[in-house]
């Protein structure tokens, strides 16, 4: 004899249920057993370790395509940027307030009408970029790609040396690719894009990334 909770199973819904909204692909919806396609949105992430050219880069991307520009760096409470002021590495629970509110701000442009949004964040570890990727969750238009900046450590060493008037000095390049972990090749939303080079062909190399990317969307 099977238990209540084996009948209830059994039981065939009626005809006249409504079915759920599901989404499928990206800028697909299925409500009520019909299929919508809505207009894509793009959140084009770029991470990379400290002086890695995020915001070089970012910021080329964001004029070109004419979007809103998240700069990652802005959104850290304070007590964030008085302990990277201080030399002293972020952990994993300093990071999550200022990954969700850099996701819940990229929502909200896309909210608020933005065809889409440009972020620099470092999205050091697979789990932070796996809270990135719950802004698609929110939004089922959202399409998320990250763009990775890759660099050897010792070539951004050099870069960073060089700059002046910035938070992040050598001590965070070295905590930062101390705890990196690169993209792995099931992450199949990230691009990598060689920094090592001039920094015109690094924001070129990125731009033309994108554009092919967006080509093959549609
Ligand atoms: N390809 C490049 N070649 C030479 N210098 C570069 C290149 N890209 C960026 N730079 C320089 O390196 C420094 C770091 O670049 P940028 O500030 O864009 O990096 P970032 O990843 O945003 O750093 P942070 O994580 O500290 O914010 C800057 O002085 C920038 O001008
Ligand atoms: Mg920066």
């Amino acid at each position: 004899m099977p238990n209540g909770q084996d009948q209830a199973a059994t039981v065939p819904l009626p005809s006249s249920s409504v079915k759920p909204v599901t989404a499928t692909a990206a800028g697909t919806v299925v409500a009520n057993g019909q299929t919508h396609h809505q207009r894509q949105h793009h959140l084009w992430l770029v991470t990379g370790p400290a002086g890695s050219g995020k915001t070089t880069v970012a910021e080329h991307l964001a004029t070109a395509l004419q979007l809103p520009y998240i700069e990652g760096d802005l959104y850290h409470p304070k007590a964030n940027i008085d302990k990277m002021s201080a030399g002293i590495p972020l952990t994993d629970s300093d990071r999550w307030d200022w990954l969700t509110e850099l996701r819940k701000q990229s929502n909200s442009r896309i909210h608020d009408g933005a065809e889409g949004v440009v972020v620099a964040c470092s999205a050091l570890k697979l789990k932070y970029r796996d809270v990135i990727r719950v802004a698609a969750y929110w939004d089922r238009t959202l399409v998320i790609h990250f763009i990775f900046l890759y660099a050897p450590a010792e070539l951004i060493l050099e870069r960073v040396a060089a700059r002046k008037g910035h938070y992040m000095g050598a001590n965070m390049v070295k905590s930062q690719f101390d705890i990196l972990e690169r993209p792995r090749e099931d992450e199949v939303d990230v691009i990598t894009v060689d920094a090592s080079g001039d920094v015109e062909d690094v924001k070129e190399d990125a731009l033309e990334k994108v554009r092919a990317l967006l080509a093959a969307e549609g």
